[in-house]
């Protein structure tokens, strides 16, 4: 097997024999894995995809057919620049970290294995989705984020095989052993575990969790490890699509329930009621929510000291990147009352970056109620206090209502089908599940895209059954 040559990369794979070995091993497991938990059947299928080979503008996005097993999932990292800087923290304007440096090898490792923990956890999540396909462009759109973040796992597993010796390589491997929802081996993260098995919850989660990947990657592109930054800025460009899809699928859900509210009962005329969206806005913002860890933490203050991760845009919209003496408030629960707590704002860059989150969130539900407005609806869809429904951080073990006031754990039970999918809610959207696989067609639920991919139509063969 010719490695280099399978593997598009900027990474001078062909000269480096130690990682070259390293892969060798990895890659079959790899292959063994996405036969194992990727896309449930397709495999033999042409899909129309976009693969990256390489960074340059006219390289990072190439359109054709390929059979999913048969994709090329390089590794690239955007082109270093000269003397690059450490640009936060306790070592403000020192040159970057080319190597792991020491004392901070453990933390790295854990955010890496952390971050590329999710990538194969959504792709495991999605697996059975492509049997219920409202169109042949969605499912090309589901293959497609599911091959990226299989590459997102190939660059993470690059970074700790090349530069973490042989604990990065049994990292490696056990990030393909791990998987969503398995209660002896489960993934990491929570909202990693939760199922994903129709197409409103895929469009949440790429909406909600996937915008929480975009955050996270942000705040490491700004590492002061060099190679981790480089690899996350590249990531970058290819999650945007992955938001895309879930921010326009879900608007694209409400149009057409706001088109049906029109003719009479939403349910009778086979689509999916407002408050069963609204229900399941909750349960993603909630849980993507949690992903960005507790409001308080010496972990990310640490981080922040080290120059591991910084902030969203931390180069482009601050000035000061020390932030030794900054303060920040925020609301917490004491003596059973909400109270204002002011803590050093290096532990509280997890609850910056979370506002920063929910201020891109709310984008998307203006986007979503405009279409109900130009459709004449006079309903709004809106996102839950960042309080509610929280299993982590400053919030959890605590009970509030969709307002973020505190409530009762009784209340709490005797209110929450009100807010979060109850089972019938779930069993009626399963129950609109049907594939639709004719070109141009599409499932009664939810409307067409404006536009196609790449310019084509609609009614293109995106993927050939
Ligand atoms: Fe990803
Ligand atoms: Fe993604």
């Amino acid at each position: 097997m010719n490695l280099y040559e399978r593997i598009p990369n900027n990474v001078n794979l062909s000269e480096d024999r130690k990682l070259q070995r390293a892969l060798e091993k990895w890659l079959p497991n790899y292959l063994d894995w996405w036969q194992e938990m990727g896309p449930d059947g397709f495999q033999q299928k042409d899909v129309y995809l976009r693969t990256a080979i390489s960074v340059e503008p006219d390289g990072w996005a190439n359109f054709d057919f390929v059979k999913m097993p048969d994709y090329r999932w390089g590794i690239f990292l955007k082109p270093a620049e000269a003397d690059a800087k450490i640009g936060f923290g306790d070592n403000y304007g020192q040159p970057a970290y080319q190597e792991v440096p020491g004392e901070f090898r453990n933390s790295l490792r854990r955010i890496i294995v952390t971050q590329g923990d999710t990538e194969p956890a959504s792709v495991e999540q999605q697996r059975q989705l492509g049997k219920t396909c409202p169109s042949l462009y969605d499912l090309r759109n589901l293959f497609q984020v599911n091959v990226e973040e299989g590459r997102h796992l190939w660059a993470m597993v690059y970074l700790l095989q090349r530069y973490f010796g042989r604990d990065g390589r049994d990292e490696a491997d056990a990030l393909l052993e791990r998987r969503s929802g398995n209660p002896d081996k489960p993934r990491i993260l929570e909202a990693f575990n939760q199922p994903c098995d129709d197409w409103l919850n895929f469009f949440c989660f790429t909406m909600f969790t996937d915008r929480d990947g975009k955050y996270q990657l942000s705040a490491l592109a700004e590492s002061g490890f060099e190679p981790l930054a480089r690899t996350c800025q590249f990531m970058l460009t290819e999650e945007a699509h992955h938001m895309f899809v879930g921010d326009t699928g879900l608007n694209r859900v409400v149009k057409r329930t706001a088109q049906l509210m029109k003719k009479g009962d939403v349910r009778e005329l086979g689509a999916i009621p407002l408050d069963i969206i609204q229900k399941h806005i909750n349960f993603w913002f909630s849980y993507s929510l949690d992903l960005f860890g507790g409001e308080i933490s010496s972990n990310s203050a640490d981080f922040f000291a080290a120059g591991l991760k910084g902030r969203y845009k931390e180069q482009e919209q601050y000035q000061e990147h020390i932030l030794a003496e900054q303060n920040f408030t925020m609301k917490v629960v004491a003596e059973g009352q909400l109270k204002d707590r002011e803590v050093p704002l290096r532990n509280a860059l997890n609850e910056v970056l979370r506002g920063e989150y929910v201020r891109d969130c709310e984008k998307g539900l203006a986007r979503w109620n405009k279409t109900l407005a130009d459709e004449g609806i006079g309903e709004q869809l809106f996102l839950p206090s960042t309080r509610f429904h929280r299993h982590l951080g400053e919030y959890a073990g605590h009970h509030f209502d969709i307002e973020g006031n505190l409530i009762t754990a009784e209340v709490f039970e005797r209110r929450k089908a009100e807010w979060l999918p109850t089972m019938e809610d779930r069993e009626y959207v399963r129950s609109l599940m049907h594939p639709v696989v004719e070109p141009g067609k599409i499932a009664n639920w939810i409307a067409p895209p404006a536009t196609g991919i790449k310019g084509k139509p609609f009614e293109f063969e995106y993927v050939r059954l």
